[in-house]
């Protein structure tokens, strides 16, 4: 199958942001959705907006740190449509700060939704994609992990370990599988809500210029709606105010 007419998409992190706004764009191209993330409420109104536009999604509450809620996702998924094409490992959280605050929580929360959601993502579609002969993922890491700069270097290290670890996927899945990441540069959305260090959330939330969600939406459908046997590997989206 190409393009992105009746895929079945799942999208972690659909309850706002990037991925509301991917959702909301493949469905507008006749993707099948299946909405993840922890905000129920936020779920089931995206699910009725795009129904209320002719498309199609269902949702299912979903927190990446625990495997089992990934596994049931995708038996959702196909229990729902009968297939999953393409996972969308999108949730993530950026509680940044400098080392010196030692906000050890915030650097375990990173690895575990970040880094430790997407295997499990990766651990609850591998199987299905191996059985189907096809399937493709979609990780969203970060231009954090291409310039390191202060105070994000844990948050650039747990999505430097999802592009490490989405290369050697690539390499090991064979000619039926695809995998691919997108590196967005600064984007506006609910993001800076997760930072607890107060000096850093200010210097984030003066930032005055910033990608719409839906500018990284179109790279993953861009991703999503080449021919089979095309695997976009690596797509960097940024301001061009971003240093
Ligand atoms: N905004 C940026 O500047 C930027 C730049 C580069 C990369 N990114 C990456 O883009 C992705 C999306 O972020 P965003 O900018 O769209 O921020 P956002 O609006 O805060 O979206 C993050 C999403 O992740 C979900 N989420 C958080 N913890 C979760 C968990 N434990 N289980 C399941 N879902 C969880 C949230 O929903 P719930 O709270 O309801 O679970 C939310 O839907 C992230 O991976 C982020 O690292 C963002």
């Amino acid at each position: 199958m190409t393009g992105i007419d009746g895929k079945v998409v799942a999208i972690t992190g659909a309850a706002s942001g990037i991925g509301e706004a991917t959702a909301l764009l493949l469905a507008s191209h006749g993707a099948r959705l299946v909405l993840a993330a922890r905000r129920s409420d936020r779920l089931a109104a995206l699910a009725a907006r795009i129904e209320a536009d002719g498309g199609t999604a269902v949702w299912r509450t979903t927190d990446v740190r625990r495997r089992g809620d990934l596994t049931d996702l995708v038996a959702f998924a196909r229990e729902r449509y009968g297939t999953l094409d393409v996972l969308v490992n999108n949730a993530g959280i950026g509680p940044i700060s400098p080392f010196d605050e030692l906000r050890v929580e915030d650097w375990d929360q990173m690895i575990d939704v970040n880094f430790r959601g997407v295997l499990y993502g990766i651990a609850a579609a591998l199987p299905v994609f191996r059985e189907q002969g096809s399937g493709q993922f979609v990780n969203v890491v970060s231009t954090a992990g291409l310039r390191i700069v202060p105070n994000q270097a844990v948050y650039a290290a747990t999505k430097n370990a999802v592009r490490t670890v989405s290369e050697g996927l690539r390499q090991e899945a064979g000619p039926d599988l695809r995998v691919t990441v997108v590196s967005p540069g600064h984007v506006g959305t609910e993001f800076a809500d997760s930072i607890t260090s107060p000096t850093v959330k200010a210097q984030v939330r003066a930032v005055d210029f910033a990608l719409a969600p839906d500018d990284i939406a179109r790279a993953v459908a861009f991703a999503i709606e080449q021919p089979s046997h095309v695997d976009v590997g690596d797509i960097v989206v940024r301001p061009t105010a971003q240093g």
